[in-house]
């Protein structure tokens, strides 16, 4: 059995390392036309940061997991091709702003016409619009080659910075099919690969377009919890209710759940957003305006929380930050990441800067560089400073803003960064990871939340 991944990012390669791991009778190629990111997954300095992803790959990569260019030959192999390309949010023409962009998943499907020359087994990983998988057939169907094909949709649950355990112990496995007798027999295919290490039980298998608009109802559901949680995080703010408080007691109900309650400065990561939107784009397309305007009220929340955020870290440094110096402590979208897309981070820091704020960054997995071209800054621009430590951060500023819940935050020497700083000295903890009376014990002025 050979499997050929193509696309090698946050999805394809941690989730191909982990099929290498369980499946060692199965040859797995990732393919990418990024040379870079795939000279990076051969070296010791892998592209992506996951806990335990570096030692799954360095126990696989060479015998059954190999990273390559040679996209062709890889397909050509292939009996099951997995499709983990990127789906960003349209910015050009029709659905500009909401809809999937389906250009590099299109790609594939010609790129596999083209090059096949027998029956394959091809599988959604990527997430998108429901009832993509009957363009892909139209592609494959009209392209002229003798090779036949079954198209299977498999979304990715998994979320950054617990991807491995996500992969190795997933809630469940979804598999959507066509409901003919090739279509049954491609889904058992699939099946047998999860099945080398995950519960059968645990694996699900549905129509074609269940299992994709499963994935955009999942990722809408969980954001619609958060930006829940954060609407009530405002109502705490000027009531004297404590949102972390709320949310223990609502979640206790078994009916409710504990878990995506954490009020925070704002949901970030490639896909909430951008599936969210691309689902309010479904919506309108078949004419549901009322619901797509219920989901759209997901992402407007999130954006009014991150501008809440802004707006009162100026108004509490007396109404103007131009000239001072702000620390940001964190830029990835969540801890134990190094991506930073969405980042609440970028927005945040974006209005900060057009306040003319100086802003003293650090994060202990982003780059500068990659910290600077997010907010379309040059390496020589003077606003934002790029530091080695949360306490280079700190010197010297007026306010800390929390915006990454990395766990060294919890363990600083705060009476130290306090001797180091402006006076009066603020801290936004735009993640509730601190706790607030022990710093206002030290003499900061500090606001966290939700909190009052
Ligand atoms: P990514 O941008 O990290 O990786 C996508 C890769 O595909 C890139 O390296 C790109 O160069 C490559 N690519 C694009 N077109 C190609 C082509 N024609 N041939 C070969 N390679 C090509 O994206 P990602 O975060 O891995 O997400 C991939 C998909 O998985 C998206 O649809 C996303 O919504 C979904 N998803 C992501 C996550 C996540 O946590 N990041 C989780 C679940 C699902
Ligand atoms: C999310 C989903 O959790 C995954 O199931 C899904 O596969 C993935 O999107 C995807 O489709 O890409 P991810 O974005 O990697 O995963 O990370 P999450 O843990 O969901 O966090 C997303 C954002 O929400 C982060 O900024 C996080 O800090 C924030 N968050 C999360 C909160 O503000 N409060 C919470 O209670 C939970």
């Amino acid at each position: 059995m050979k499997i050929c991944c193509i696309g090698a990012g946050y999805v394809g390669g941690p989730t191909m390392a982990m099929i290498s791991l369980k499946c060692p009778d199965i040859k797995v190629t990732v393919v990418d036309i990024n040379a870079d990111r795939i000279a990076a997954w051969n070296s010791d300095d892998l592209p992506v940061f996951e806990p335990g992803l570096t030692e799954i790959v360095l126990s696989t990569r060479g015998k059954n997991l190999f990273f390559t260019t040679d996209v062709d030959k890889a397909i050509a192999d292939a009996d099951i091709i997995f499709i983990s390309v990127n789906t960003p949010t349209k910015t050009y023409g029709i659905g500009a702003g909401r809809a999937a962009d389906l250009r590099f998943i299109e790609a594939c499907a010609r790129r596999i016409a083209k090059v096949s020359k027998n029956d394959k087994v091809i599988v959604e990983k990527s997430t998108i619009p429901v009832r993509t998988a009957e363009s892909i057939k139209r592609i494959f169907d009209t392209s002229g080659t003798q090779a036949r094909f079954q198209v299977l949709s498999n979304p990715e649950f998994l979320a950054e910075g617990t991807a491995m355990t996500d992969l190795e112990n997933p809630d469940r496995i979804l598999i959507g099919g066509e409901r003919s007798p090739e279509g049954e027999k491609a889904i058992q295919k699939l099946v047998n690969v999860y099945a080398h290490w995950v519960p059968k039980k645990k694996i699900i298998t549905t129509n074609l377009w269940s299992s994709e608009l499963s994935k955009l109802t999942a990722n809408a559901f969980l954001a619609q919890r958060i930006s829940s949680t954060n609407a009530i995080s405002a109502l705490c703010e000027v009531t004297g209710a404590d949102v972390d408080e709320v949310a223990y007691a609502i979640g206790m109900d078994d009916r409710i759940g504990s878990k995506f309650l954490k009020a925070s400065v704002g949901f970030g990561g490639s896909c909430f957003q951008k599936d969210i939107l691309n689902l309010v784009y479904l919506c309108e397309h078949f004419g549901l305006p009322a619901v797509a305007e219920y989901w759209e009220q997901v992402v407007s929340m999130n954006n009014h929380q991150k501008k809440r955020f802004t707006v009162r870290i100026v108004h509490s440094l007396f109404n103007t930050v131009a000239g001072k110096r702000l620390a940001i402590f964190g830029y990835a979208f969540k801890k134990d990441t190094n991506d930073i897309r969405e980042s609440a981070a970028i927005d945040v820091c974006r209005d900060l800067l057009a306040e003319q704020a100086q802003l003293a960054v650090y994060d202990p997995k982003v780059s500068s560089e990659t910290v600077l071209s997010s907010l379309g800054l040059g390496a020589e621009d003077e606003s934002v400073t790029h530091c080695q430590s949360a306490y280079e951060a700190a010197e010297d500023s007026h306010a800390i803003a929390i915006l990454t819940e990395w766990d060294e935050f919890k363990d600083l020497d705060f009476e130290k960064i306090y001797q180091s700083m402006n006076k009066p000295a603020f801290i936004f903890d735009g993640r509730n990871i601190l706790d607030l009376e022990k710093l206002r014990a030290i003499g900061f002025e500090a606001h966290g939340i939700g909190k009052s």
